[in-house]
């Protein structure tokens, strides 16, 4: 089995390393390769997605992904930006289904900016579509406003757009994913406004048809956002399209106390993915060795079990990381007073040694 590693900028390099460091503790006959990606991409070769990098996420059987981005490229065009590294591996490998799990570890309870007991056992599971919707519909760009109160100004426009197949695929995944879970899934859209929505409501709701046993509700995106730190455990699966599900899941993802916990899986149609943490890459904090590898160390785990049909594998990593967790070590993103404060290599070591 090939994993492609693919560390990228800010405290991708260190975090992926931890990563790196648990995947090689298991024994499995891993293979792993790594090639440069995002703004250190650029800083090498011009591109932030090189020709090679792209080839080898293509070969390998999984992506393991750290982050990337850094203030010394913002005033790239946006073509050269490091963000587009993501975007274009998230096209070309076609990863329209993207997890992201938010899930409350009770030892973190206290670290939620919500009350604990809003929050206490929280496990709901986004799922976001990623590969269509306004961040890559055509046509796009800034032209000639060609009519309104603005007409003859320069004006920026996006276009926002979903096929029924690429809205059945993600449902169908959606559903699926209910289903083995508590079999309750929010569709969250903006169908009061949007046609897009409207349209994604209507196929959502058709999908419905083959998965009586789950419980489907819609709720528009702003009542969505709300919802989730006024009751967030009253979710279990959402779907949405990219745009809405970028937004939504940053949210859920700070109700659990720290991003610095929530690992991602970007999946194909067949179960090849790209897995990376859901925060970004920090480039405040980089080269200090303070940053939280525990996101990264579960994406591992979740490459794993479902791009590695490695489950138990994957079982044990995440019960290596609730043992660091009741042992009390802490990142100083979730450090609270009466844990003890580690850096990344520690945490990475420790999540070792908890291996079992
Ligand atoms: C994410 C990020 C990306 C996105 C950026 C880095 C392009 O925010 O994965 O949520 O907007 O999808
Ligand atoms: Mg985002």
């Amino acid at each position: 089995m090939k994993i492609a590693i693919l560390p990228g900028d800010g405290i991708g390099p260190e975090i992926i390393n931890q990563a790196i460091k648990v995947l090689k503790a298991l024994g499995e006959p891993l293979e792993m390769e790594s090639a440069p990606v995002g703004g250190a991409a650029y800083a090498l070769s011009g591109h932030p997605l090189p020709d090679a990098t792209l080839k080898l996420a293509k070969q390998a059987d999984a992506v393991l992904f750290g982050a990337v981005g850094d203030f010394k490229y913002d005033n790239l065009e946006r073509a050269l930006r490091p963000e587009q590294a993501i975007l274009g591996l998230r096209k070309h490998l076609q990863l329209f289904a993207n997890f992201r799990p938010a899930i409350l570890y009770p030892e973190l309870a206290g670290a939620s900016s919500l009350k604990p007991e809003i929050v206490s056992g929280l496990d709901i599971l986004i799922i976001r579509e990623l590969t269509g919707d306004i961040y890559f519909g055509q046509p796009r760009g800034v032209r000639e406003c060609p009519d309104g109160p603005f007409k003859g100004q320069r004006e920026g426009f996006d276009t926002m757009r979903y096929a029924e197949g690429e809205i059945r695929r993600i449902a169908h995944v959606a559903f699926q994913a209910a289903q083995k879970r508590d079999k309750r899934l929010t569709s969250v859209d903006k169908a009061n406004v949007l046609e897009t929505f409207q349209f994604w409501r209507e196929i959502v709701s058709d999908v419905h048809r083959d998965y009586p046993d789950v419980a489907l509700d819609h709720m528009y995106v702003d009542n969505a956002a709300m919802q989730l730190v006024r009751a967030p455990k009253k979710f279990d699966v959402v779907v949405t399209g990219n745009m809405f599900g970028d937004i939504l899941s940053d949210a859920a993802a700070m109700l659990t106390g720290s991003i610095g916990m929530l690992p991602s899986a970007s999946l194909d149609a067949g179960n090849k993915g790209l897995y990376e943490p859901s925060h970004g890459s920090a480039p405040d904090i980089a080269g200090k060795g303070i940053a939280n590898p525990l996101a990264t160390i579960l994406s591992a785990a979740m490459m794993l079990r479902f791009s590695l049909n490695r489950a138990e594998q994957a079982q044990r990593i995440e019960n290596a990381v609730k043992k660091v967790l009741a042992q009390g070590l802490r990142t100083p993103d979730i450090f609270e007073p009466g844990t003890t404060r580690v850096g990344t290599e520690q945490m990475g070591d420790a999540v070792v040694a908890a291996l079992v």
